[in-house]
């Protein structure tokens, strides 16, 4: 095929065989040579013969240009490859894990970021990132919650179409932007006691209402691909899952992209014990809706065999094809197969160091500031920096790095010490390890001790799900030593998830603060936080729990018809920990003293097609400018179905001058209020609704006010009572 056309899709299907066919349903991965990421010599021979049509792990100019020849100009049909890469949190230029960019809660920066990543993996010549994972998370013994939003599915829904915009653009051709895939549908993040690729076994609401949302959105704003989950949910793998991938996202949501697998997805159909073999299992993930086979072999060994058999049809075969082959049409990839490669991408790179930075600041949450122990004066006595994450390079990359490199990421050490020209910064390399005496030394010397500890980045991600997901038991003796000095202990948590805190640190700690794992710019990005020259601009996504036994914990919990009452025995507590977190959803302290005033509402009450509009003073009583997040839960109190205690419906972050006061809008209509009913309808009753407004998700905190939504169901209705004994 020429060069600079677009063909005709039908009449190219048309020329296919059906191993070519197979091929463009087909990924295989690169690999990393001495050199770098290299498409190895038996999959560019695929690529010629056009038995593989996609690739993922493989980046860097030259890598592309030789594996995109062997299929655009040396193969017979000379269709280009779609190459896909997790793009998930940066590029070269890292920025802080998805869970840390959530906490920021501020939508512009989460597009931002992820235009700037599009914009480097597409001049290495990428055209499909696996990327935004959108897997509400409530159990962080799970390692993916890193990769995630976090537990609301509002904050999901946002998330996604900030991502999705962010690395699509407004044209999947524009040549610095990327193919967005949210992954991964199917309640992965509903795993089984938090067990990496364990069943889910969740209610239809839970589904509808808290894991899907997010998707929707995905879909609504345009994402070109999505990817179902390993898990399965009560026995059906999502990879085929017919019901998901065709009737509702197809059908239902009128979704036009690829569904591609997750890695060896639908060869482990086999395992899951849902194929006999592999011709069942390509048979099945075909029929599901799965477009492509991302390294699975399956289709490759068995779809010729399922079409034999009459598992599945030709027409089945070539819709599929279809889907792939219009994808590298949006994307550009046959008028230019090289398309994006080239341009020196090294100035781009210069400028989101910038960006990388302030991310980083925007996703730390100040969880604790005694007597306003931060920020720490630019003069004064030495700060001691200790624990062994102070000079972990590698770690700062957090578990997806892409094409990252530890040697350009700057550590905490190394910002704290940019950042306090005018203090000594003592430093012990053998700091991580409790028992070296000159660390104790150290922090005997010091006027005030940084304590850089929490999980390494291997701790967080794939596979990576801890039973126990608290600070290891060598930083627990650390921190017990230093916070024994009678120093000041300002503790600095590296973390893909929250992790239980010691008491020690909870209780007798200056500061505490969370900075995940912040990308390239970690250290300079701490620096500016601890110096003041940044808020900490973080709240929680995810609520922190106290203790492991309360997990799964998350804020928008039903009240249950006997709710804790320590005073009262047969209540819903336990008898040795307690009920409420340690910090809940929404947490997060800033350096001025921001507060929520003068809550009001346009009008009492609200009916179908009306809209509402609620504000809130944000006002700033101290002499440093502040910024805050401010939230909008909606409660109802009596509905047919007991309604979680409140929802997140909006949000908005705010800056306020010293003294001003600033105030937030928020509109509403009366689907903020709707919900899945007991026939499965998504419905509003009428009656009475409390908006609840402020910041972290702790109801006596937040302002009330009470609203009548009119013109909905009566929640008593006898209708929803009969459709319900239906069923
Ligand atoms: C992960 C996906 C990822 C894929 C390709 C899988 O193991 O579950 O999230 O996109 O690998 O790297």
């Amino acid at each position: 095929m020429t060069t600079g056309t677009s063909p005709d899709l039908s009449a190219l299907i048309a020329r296919m065989s059906l191993p070519e066919k197979i091929g463009q349903l087909t990924m295989v991965t690169g690999h990393w040579a001495v050199t770098g990421p290299r498409a190895d010599p038996l999959s560019l021979a695929t690529f010629r013969d056009g038995s593989a049509g996609c690739i993922l792990n493989l980046w860097s100019p030259e890598a592309m240009r030789e594996a995109q020849r062997a299929a655009s100009e040396e193969s017979r049909l000379g269709i280009p490859l779609i190459i896909g890469f997790d793009v998930v949190h940066g590029h070269r230029t890292v920025f802080p894990i998805p869970l840390g960019e959530a906490a920021s809660f501020d939508p512009a920066l989460w597009q931002e970021t992820a235009a700037a990543a599009a914009k480097e993996a597409a001049a290495d010549g990428i055209s499909l990132t696996f990327a935004p994972m959108l897997d509400v998370a409530r159990d962080p013994r799970w390692g993916r919650i890193c990769e995630g939003p976090g537990e609301d599915p509002y904050v999901g829904q946002v998330f996604a179409v900030a991502k999705v915009k962010g690395f699509q653009g407004r044209s999947l051709d524009d040549p610095a932007r990327l193919a967005a895939t949210a992954k991964h549908i199917g309640a992965y993040g509903a795993t089984l006691a938090g067990r990496d690729y364990a069943s889910a076994d969740l209610s239809e609401s839970d589904m509808a209402e808290v894991q899907l949302p997010a998707f929707a959105s995905a879909v609504a704003a345009g994402v070109a691909a999505i990817m179902p989950s390993f898990n399965d949910i009560a026995g059906l793998p999502s990879t085929a899952n017919a019901a998901l991938l065709t009737g509702l996202l197809r059908q239902r949501w009128g979704f036009d992209g690829i569904i591609v697998s997750d890695y060896n997805a639908v060869a482990e159909l086999i395992v899951h014990g849902v194929a006999a073999d592999h011709a069942e299992a390509a048979a099945l993930a075909l029929r599901a809706g799965v477009d492509i086979d991302m390294m699975g072999g399956s289709y490759s060994r068995g779809l010729a065999e399922a079409l034999v058999r009459g598992l599945v049809t030709l027409p089945e075969i070539d819709a599929a094809v279809l889907r792939v082959l219009r994808l590298k049409e949006r994307l550009g990839l046959f008028a230019d197969p090289y398309r994006g490669i080239g341009p020196d991408a090294e100035p781009a790179r210069v400028a989101h160091r910038g960006l990388a930075r302030r991310a980083a600041a925007a996703a730390m949450v100040l969880l604790k500031n005694e007597a306003k122990a931060l920020p720490l004066s630019s003069t004064g006595g030495a700060i001691a920096v200790i624990g062994p994450l102070a000079q972990a390079a590698d770690d700062m990359l957090g578990p997806w790095s892409g094409a990252g490199r530890a040697e350009d990421c700057v550590t905490l050490l190394d910002g704290i010490r940019a950042a306090f020209p005018g203090r000594t910064i003592l430093y012990e390399p053998a700091s991580g390890f409790d028992s070296a005496k000159a660390t104790m030394a150290l922090a005997r010397e010091a006027e005030a001790i940084v304590f850089c500890g929490g999980e390494t980045r291997r701790m967080s991600g794939e596979a990576n799900s801890r039973g126990e997901p608290d600070l290891a038991l060598a930083q627990r003796r650390l921190a017990t030593k230093l916070i024994a000095t009678g120093k000041p202990v300002i503790a600095i948590i590296c973390c893909g998830r929250p992790i239980v805190l010691p008491p020690v640190l909870v209780d007798k700690a200056a500061a505490i603060l969370v900075a995940w794992f912040g990308g390239s710019e970690a250290g300079t990005a701490l620096g500016d936080v601890l110096n003041g020259h940044s808020e900490p601009g973080g709240r929680l996504p995810v609520t922190w729990p106290a203790a492991i036994g309360q997990i799964p914990i998350y804020y928008a919990r039903r009240r249950s018809g006997r709710p804790a009452d320590a005073r009262q025995h047969y209540t819903s507590k336990y008898l040795d920990i307690p009920v409420e977190p340690q910090f809940a959803f929404g947490h997060g302290l800033g350096y001025a003293p921001l507060r929520f005033a003068n809550a009001q509402v346009d009008r009492a009450t609200i009916g179908p097609g009306q809209s509402l509009t609620v504000s809130v003073d944000v006002v700033n009583d101290g002499n440093r400018e502040g910024a805050t997040v401010a939230m909008l839960y909606v409660q109802d109190p009596v509905a047919s179905l007991a309604r979680p205690i409140m929802l997140l419906k909006r949000f908005e972050k705010i800056s306020v001058a010293p003294g001003a006061v600033a105030t937030v809008h928020f509109t509403l209509t009366t689907d903020v209020f709707a919900f899945l009913g007991i026939d499965m309808e998504r419905i509003v009753e009428s009656g009475r609704i409390d908006l609840l407004i402020g910041g972290r998700a702790v109801e006596e905190e937040l302002l009330r006010l009470t609203i009548e939504v009119t013109g909905g169901r009566s929640h008593i209705a006898a209708a929803s009572v009969r459709a319900a004994v239906n069923r």
